[in-house]
C-alpha cells in the first residue's frame, strides 16, 4: 500500500450484500470498517429504551443529538455501544429492523449521525486509532453521496430484488422458501421505499462505480470491489 490513507465508501440497498462486502474488503486491506446503518439502528434502540415516540421528530432529534454511541471499527470484531452496553445483538432484532426508517428518515437525525461519520472517518484518515491512520471502508446509504463525497472509491453494490429479498430471507428465516421470501418482502422492499425518500441510493452519482453482485457470492463480490480499489488508487492487498 502506498502512504496515503484510504477511504473507501460503499452505499447499496438491503441485501445487497453492502456489510459483509464492506468488512471483506476492510480486512482484506487492512483498513476499519464503519457500518453506518448500526448507528442508525443504535439511534432507534436508544429512542426505544427511552420510551421516546419514533413519529415525535422533535424528541428524537434531541435524543439523537446526545446519543452517547461508541462504534468499534475493527472489521473483525466490530462493536456498537450505547451508554455502555453492548447493543451489537440488540439492534439486529425485528422490532428494530422495522422502526429503523422512522429515524432514518428524520432530517435532524441524519444530519447529526452524518457528522459523527465523517468525525469517525477524519478520525481515521489522520490519527493513528484502529488502523493506525491507514483508513476506513465506510457503507450506508449515502456515503457515497452526502457523508463522503470526496472519497477516492465510491461504490454503489446492487443486485436484483429477487437476489436480495433471497438473501435476507435465508439470513433471517434459514431459508429462501416462498413463504420465507414473503415474510422479508416487507423488510427489504418496503424499508428501502421508505428510505428512498429522504436519499438516493439505487442509481450511482457520478463518479461512483456500480458493482452488481446478482451473480456473484461474498468473495467473488470482494474481489469485483478490490478490483475497483486497485483500478482507481493503485491500492492491492
Ligand atoms: O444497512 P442497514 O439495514 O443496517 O440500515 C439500517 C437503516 O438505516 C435502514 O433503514 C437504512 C438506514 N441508513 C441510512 O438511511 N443511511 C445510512 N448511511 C445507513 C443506513
Amino acid at each position: 500500500m502506498n502512504g496515503e490513507p484510504l477511504v473507501i465508501a460503499i452505499d447499496g440497498p438491503s441485501g445487497s450484500g453492502k456489510s459483509s462486502v464492506a468488512r471483506g474488503v476492510a480486512r482484506a486491506l487492512g483498513l476499519a470498517y464503519l457500518d453506518t446503518g448500526a448507528m442508525y439502528r443504535a439511534a432507534t434502540w436508544w429512542c426505544r429504551e427511552r420510551g421516546v415516540p419514533l413519529d415525535d421528530e422533535v424528541a428524537v432529534a434531541r435524543e439523537v443529538a446526545a446519543l452517547p454511541l461508541v462504534m468499534g471499527l475493527d472489521p473483525a470484531a466490530p462493536t456498537v455501544t450505547v451508554a455502555g452496553i453492548d447493543v451489537g445483538e440488540a439492534i439486529r432484532s425485528t422490532e428494530v429492523s422495522q422502526a429503523v426508517s422512522a429515524v432514518a428518515t428524520n432530517l435532524d437525525a441524519r444530519a447529526e449521525l452524518g457528522a459523527r461519520q465523517r468525525e469517525l472517518i477524519d478520525t481515521e484518515r489522520t490519527a493513528t486509532s484502529f488502523s493506525g491512520g491507514r483508513g476506513v471502508v465506510a457503507e450506508g446509504r449515502d456515503i457515497t453521496t452526502v457523508v463522503a463525497p470526496d472519497a477516492p472509491v465510491r461504490v454503489l453494490l446492487t443486485a436484483s430484488a429477487q437476489a436480495r429479498l433471497a438473501r435476507r430471507a435465508l439470513e433471517v428465516h434459514g431459508t429462501d422458501s416462498a413463504a420465507a421470501l414473503q415474510a422479508t418482502r416487507d423488510q427489504v422492499l418496503r424499508r428501502d421505499a421508505d428510505d428512498s425518500t429522504v436519499v438516493e441510493f439505487h442509481q450511482a452519482a457520478p463518479g461512483v462505480v456500480t458493482v452488481d453482485s446478482t451473480d456473484l457470492d461474498l468473495d467473488g463480490t470482494v474481489a469485483a470491489v478490490l478490483e475497483v480499489v486497485a483500478d482507481l488508487t493503485g491500492v492491492r492487498p
